[in-house]
């Protein structure tokens, strides 16, 4: 592998290292080890849930992520059989008794910077804030919190993930006379994709407090308003890192609103991370940033994923909405692109 493809893999260790070390905390908090420990041989999801008190739901994604960092280590007795989680050297060394409360306490306590809590996980939901139509205080507290460094942290990924779909994906844009880009907060990515691909009116909508402060972008036009009530029409919808943020029923709102803004020849196209389970899919080298990602977004929201599986999943989800087909993409970047057509 080249020195610059390796490095757009590393630069994710170190920009979700911390995240990484949460989900771990998380793990040990929650006593995994000792139930791993406890139990005597190879555990099921379902008797790990009930030893550490913890639904199915979110323990699922956590062993997932830990299982791929070696910390556990996943076993089938025969292939397509029930999956076990078995105890590891290192998990060994993770109970509170060794090393354990030693990882618990640095950084400090969980607080209010980003964490990942045992408590939460056990309530089933995440550990950020709730983001809802009506109030989008995810949105307003991160702009407070973080002032303009939170708009150069979205542009700065907007430009690496848009980078990625013009290189990879050109095809995708062919014959779009019109795209908006919902939830494109202050233009980053359509104004790079009108650059590339100059045939296309690009419209960058998002909350008016958001478009109000947008700078000129040259075949932009900003529009402010609310994904829940209507999206401007064009012949194609963007919507890249949004539904991370929403439950399911809140994304096929938002999915619904995309559908009724395009022609029926055109479509939505997602740009999200996309993790499929188990062995099958698109694992590759930059799987464990793809999972740290699914970390990230179960500390930062209450009811967020990341990881809505390809066959699963991304297949109910827009067929609830009445996408007639979709395809996915995967690319070497973290993020995959879905096109979903009316
Ligand atoms: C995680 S950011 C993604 C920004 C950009 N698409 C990117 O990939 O970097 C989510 C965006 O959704 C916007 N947003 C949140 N609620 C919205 C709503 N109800 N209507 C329109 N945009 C909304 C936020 O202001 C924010 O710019």
């Amino acid at each position: 592998m080249d020195k610059e493809a390796q490095a757009r893999i590393d630069v994710w260790k170190y920009a979700l290292g911390f995240v990484e070390m949460e989900a771990v905390k998380c793990g040990i908090e929650l006593g995994l080890p000792e139930a791993l420990e406890s139990h005597g041989k190879p555990i099921s999801l379902s008797e790990l849930s009930s030893a550490v008190a913890c639904p199915e739901i979110s323990l699922h994604r956590i062993m997932r992520f830990l299982t791929h960092n070696g910390i556990f280590e996943k076993q089938r007795p025969n292939p397509g059989s029930e999956l076990f989680y078995a105890q590891t050297p290192l998990s060994r060394l993770l109970t509170r008794d060794n090393l354990g409360t030693f990882l618990l306490v640095q950084d400090g306590p969980p607080g209010p910077r980003f964490s990942l809590t045992a408590q939460d996980s056990k309530a089933g939901k995440g550990s950020g804030v709730e983001v809802s139509p009506e109030e989008s205080k995810m949105w307003s507290m991160e702009f407070k919190t973080y002032g303009k460094m939170f708009q150069e942290f979205l542009a700065s990924h907007a430009k690496v993930a848009t980078s990625a779909v013009i290189e990879n994906f050109p095809e995708s844009f062919q014959g779009i006379g019109s795209l908006v880009d919902v939830g494109g907060h202050e233009g980053t990515a359509i104004g790079m994709l009108v650059k590339a691909f100059s045939w296309i009116r690009g419209i960058n909508f998002d909350l008016p407090h958001v478009v109000s402060g947008a700078p000129i972008l040259d075949g932009v036009e900003h529009i402010g308003g609310n994904m829940f009530e209507s999206v401007p029409k064009a012949d194609a919808v963007m919507l890249m890192w949004i539904l991370h943020d929403w439950s399911d029923e809140l994304c096929i709102d938002i999915l619904k609103k995309c559908k009724e803004a395009i022609r029926k020849s055109g479509k939505v196209i997602i740009v999200e991370v996309v993790i499929d389970d188990d062995e099958e899919g698109n694992r590759d080298e930059y799987t464990g940033a793809r999972l740290a990602m699914d970390m990230a977004i179960m500390g930062s929201t209450l009811n967020g994923k990341q990881e809505r599986g390809i066959a699963k999943e991304w297949a109910q989800l827009l067929h609830a909405v009445g996408f007639g087909d979709h395809i996915i993409k995967h690319m070497k970047a973290i993020e995959s692109v879905i096109e979903a057509y009316p």
